[in-house]
């Protein structure tokens, strides 16, 4: 899968993987107004007009992983063969780890974080921040464009705080990163098949075709607006490395050959969108 570069120098553990060495942690903030100085590995440390965006951060990111859960809970035993339950399980188990993991670091924050957890914990289908994911997985073709599609920006965000200043959030990355792979590529899979073997396995081209047109314009909605002053500042703190719109078209780009390799075709990237 071809994804997103990094702005930022090469990072010296990457780097120093490529030359078969050990990896050593990145110490230092590697890009942004900070870069240079070492990161932030505290809650405490955390430079007071930078922590209200690392706390929004984490609650939209931990709020998307809950909410994944309920929508694909219904499918635990209603996908079409044991093997995609058993991916299903699978997912599930993952989306509640990551969300484990961004309340831990949510909770470094004292009582401001523990708020944020406990009204997290309280959100029902229907409450959650982003569009995408208040929508019901109706059908199987809807599990197979969600996982393609949602997960895929998913993995962007993730790579966006690939070595960032927090480092708490930094470390996360790795593991989460891996899941998430599994999970798109169920997707694309869920597709290909739907495509390729029709009512045999489950659905058919139609149906396929129905839930790009139906969750592409909300994946693309997800990297948020194009002149966004909060995606500017997450640079400038060294948490994000691309704006929303850089993000956003790498991806354009990425699930354009995908899609068509399957035998699909998406929409015009301004088709139905509620973010611009
Ligand atoms: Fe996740
Ligand atoms: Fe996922």
């Amino acid at each position: 899968m071809s994804g997103p570069e990094p702005h930022a120098k090469d990072a010296p553990a990457a780097k120093s993987l490529q030359d078969g060495g050990t990896i050593e942690p990145v110490r230092e903030i590697l890009w942004g107004s900070s870069a240079g100085v070492r990161k932030y590995e505290t809650a405490e440390e955390v430079p007071p007009e930078m922590r209200k965006l690392v706390v929004k951060l984490l609650v939209v990111q931990a709020d998307t992983e809950f909410a994944s859960i309920q929508q694909h809970r219904p499918w635990l035993d209603r996908a079409p063969t044991l093997e995609d339950r058993w991916i299903e399980s699978r997912i599930i188990a993952d989306e509640a780890r990551h969300g484990l993991q961004a309340c831990r670091i949510l909770r470094d924050f004292g009582e401001e974080g523990q708020k944020h957890i406990d009204e997290l914990l309280q959100k029902r289908e229907g409450e959650h921040k982003l569009d995408a994911f208040n929508m019901k997985f109706d059908r199987w073709s809807d599990v197979g464009a969600f996982t393609c599609f949602v997960d895929r920006v998913g993995v962007y965000q993730l790579r966006a705080f690939q070595e960032c200043s927090y480092g708490p959030l930094a470390r996360a990355m790795p593991l989460m990163l891996s899941e998430e792979q599994l999970h798109l590529n169920f997707g694309s899979s869920v597709l290909r098949r739907m495509v390729q073997d029709g009512p045999k396995y489950s659905g058919t081209k139609e149906e396929a075709q129905a839930a790009v047109m139906k969750w592409y314009p909300r994946a693309l909605d997800m990297f948020g607006h194009s002149n966004s002053d909060t995606s500017r500042r997450a640079i400038e703190y060294g948490l994000k490395r691309w704006t929303n719109e850089e993000a956003r078209r790498r991806y354009i780009e990425e699930v354009s050959t995908l899609v068509s390799s399957i035998g699909l075709e998406l929409p015009r990237p301004e088709f139905d969108r509620h973010v611009l």
